[in-house]
């Protein structure tokens, strides 16, 4: 049988030696994947003059499947974003976050076990600003019918599918009454589809608050592109913080898979980063590309190094370095656990 061909991007800052690891990670558990490796952001613009060329597009659509490690965009200037671009050239619509506490990793919460369902696509990120007299800028956030009721649905097919009780829309339909009202409006209509699941809705302030207060009694959170932004960053952080907590951009023709976490340049080139947040990103793509046993054979490995053996990176209170780390689950899965 042919292997399964993946597109690779290693990205910028930590993002090569986060890819590095995972790959390592990927062929010790045998995961038969055949990589297509692509420069995008910095590098690519440096080789090709564009910072997303059209070839890593193709190579993304031919294959259907990419592993992404993090690229840097610029604050303030410089050009836009490539992590946006891709999910909306590709519309990578959906962005899962799945945030549960691990034994022996580190947290002031037990027992969280709840999923970031971000739109991927639209709302303030539709990179539709100007200048309207000079001191005045206008931003404008983009919500569509279309748009709130695919992403409503994706929860609610999540939840069915995982067994998950309850879908709550994250909003601030109070102030927004035009656009978050619609997000809002989509959301109640998708509810009614999906009598098994219970669907609530909050509003995003109070959220925050009650993440931070009881983050375990929150099952699958939706909400649009700028709030699942933020309320990621802040669940990753009650359950170890960024170097754990891994994702995926689900599109109909496409999915990307990469972690939560940015190019961490205060300790890129260092072999500091912790590679598990995109170690398991890469298990979620195993899932989606039907390797489940391969997937399982991972996790295994990650318990038996972190749970049994006490290995960490040193945001995890650990002393080992990325490479050690790497070494140790590679260890684990040659001795076929
Ligand atoms: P960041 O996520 O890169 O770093 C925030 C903090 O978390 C830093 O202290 C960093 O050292 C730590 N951290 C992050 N990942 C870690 C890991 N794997 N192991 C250990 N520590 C880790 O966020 P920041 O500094 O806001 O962004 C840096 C750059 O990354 C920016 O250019 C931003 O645009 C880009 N970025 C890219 C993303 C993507 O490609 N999907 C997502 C988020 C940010």
């Amino acid at each position: 049988m042919s292997k399964t061909t993946i597109t690779v991007i290693p990205g910028d800052g930590i993002g090569p030696e986060v890819t590095q690891a995972t790959l390592r990670v990927l062929d010790a558990a045998g995961a038969d994947l055949e990589y297509e490796t692509q420069a995008a952001g910095a590098a690519a613009l440096a080789q090709f003059g564009k910072p997303l060329p059209d070839h890593v597009l193709e190579s993304i659509r031919r294959n259907q499947v990419a592993l992404k490690a993090p690229i840097e965009t610029q604050v303030g200037k410089g050009f836009r974003s490539v992590n946006v671009q891709l999910r909306q050239e590709l519309d990578l619509y959906a962005n899962l976050r799945p945030n549960r506490s691990l034994p022996s990793i580190p947290s002031r919460y037990e027992n969280v076990d709840l999923i970031v369902v971000r739109e991927n696509t639209e709302g303030l990120y539709s990179g539709l600003e100007h200048v309207v007299i000079p001191g005045v800028v206008e931003s404008l956030k983009i919500i569509t019918e279309k748009g709130s009721t695919r992403i409503a649905k994706f929860a609610f097919e999540y939840a069915r599918r995982h067994g998950r009780k309850r879908v709550t829309a994250v909003h601030k339909a109070n102030i927004m009454k035009l656009s978050d009202g619609l997000f809002l409006e989509c959301f109640r209509k998708v509810a009614q589809d999906y009598p098994d699941i219970q669907a609530e809705d909050k509003i995003i302030d109070n959220m925050c608050m009650q993440l931070v207060m009881r983050p375990e009694k929150s099952d699958v959170l939706v909400m649009e592109n700028l709030y699942g932004d933020i309320v990621s960053d802040l669940c990753a952080g009650l359950v170890g913080g960024l170097g754990v907590v891994p994702g995926a951009n689900i599109g109909v023709e496409a999915s990307i898979f990469e972690a939560v976490h940015g190019t961490a340049p205060d300790i890129a080139g260092q072999d500091l980063a912790n590679p598990l947040a995109l170690i398991r990103s890469a298990i979620m793509m195993l899932f989606h590309l039907g390797k489940d046993e391969v997937a399982e054979r991972i996790r295994r490995a990650l318990r038996q190094v972190i749970v049994d053996q006490g290995v960490r990176t040193r945001d995890l209170g650990g002393e080992a370095s990325t490479s050690g780390f790497t070494a140790a689950i590679v260890k684990s899965l040659e001795s076929g656990v």
